[in-house]
């Protein structure tokens, strides 16, 4: 591919209006006057795992936050101001964490290589490994325990969407959103399930905060 390969995009993007349009003209105008999407999507930068692609979602579905390796650390303004605005503003009833087996970050996490600055986006998966370093070890081969590890860090990251205080004060207001850790296959495209948290599933009483009523 040359460098004009970028151009297919734009074409690509000129017969998507011309389809969209044509069954239903009023397609662009009713979607831009408002947003409610009912799910946020807090996924891995991985071009393989493109969001709205595997889960079948349209624009408007789909509020969508990816980074390398499907983090959620309490310090990333970014991931913070994803989640506060959807969760206060747009209301919506779903936050997925997803990540996917054969993550690059991952890997890189665990391959004892020094990245620089990259060192410390990858301590959060480091901290995980670990945390559960007996679950890992148990574990027949290293393919076993990438995948495992994997499959652990997006329920940690599902654990630290619960202790914040805008996922709290919304479970104790409106009982959502639902908070759901998937992991998706490269292999066979298929979603699975990893866990599933509610307003009941309150972290531990340390990371509780006095949200009110
Ligand atoms: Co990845």
């Amino acid at each position: 591919m040359g460098m004009d390969g970028y151009r297919r995009l734009l074409s690509y993007n000129e017969r998507w209006v011309a389809e969209r349009t044509a069954d239903r003209p009023d397609y662009f105008s009713r979607l831009k006057d408002n947003q409610d999407p009912e799910y946020v999507w807090i996924g891995c930068s991985d071009s393989r795992v493109p969001a709205e692609t595997v889960t079948g979602c349209q624009p408007g579905d789909l509020f969508v936050h990816r980074n390398v390796a499907n983090q959620v650390i309490h310090t990333d303004l970014n991931m913070l101001t994803v989640i506060f605005y959807a969760v206060q503003a747009l209301r919506v009833r779903h936050v997925i964490v997803c990540g996917h087996y054969g993550c690059g970050g991952v890997k890189a996490a665990m391959s004892g290589r020094d990245f620089g600055l990259i060192n410390r986006w990858l301590q959060n998966i480091k901290d995980c490994a670990e945390r559960h370093q007996g679950e890992l070890d148990a574990l027949p081969d290293e393919e076993a325990r990438m995948r495992r590890l994997v499959e652990l860090n997006v329920i940690e990251q599902v654990d630290h969407l619960a202790k914040t205080s805008v996922i709290q004060r919304a479970w104790k207001t409106e009982g959502r959103p639902w908070l759901h850790g998937w992991v998706y296959d490269m292999k066979t495209g298929r979603l699975k399930e990893l866990v599933t948290r509610t307003s009941t599933d309150l972290p531990h009483p340390v990371h509780r905060f006095d949200v009110g009523e």
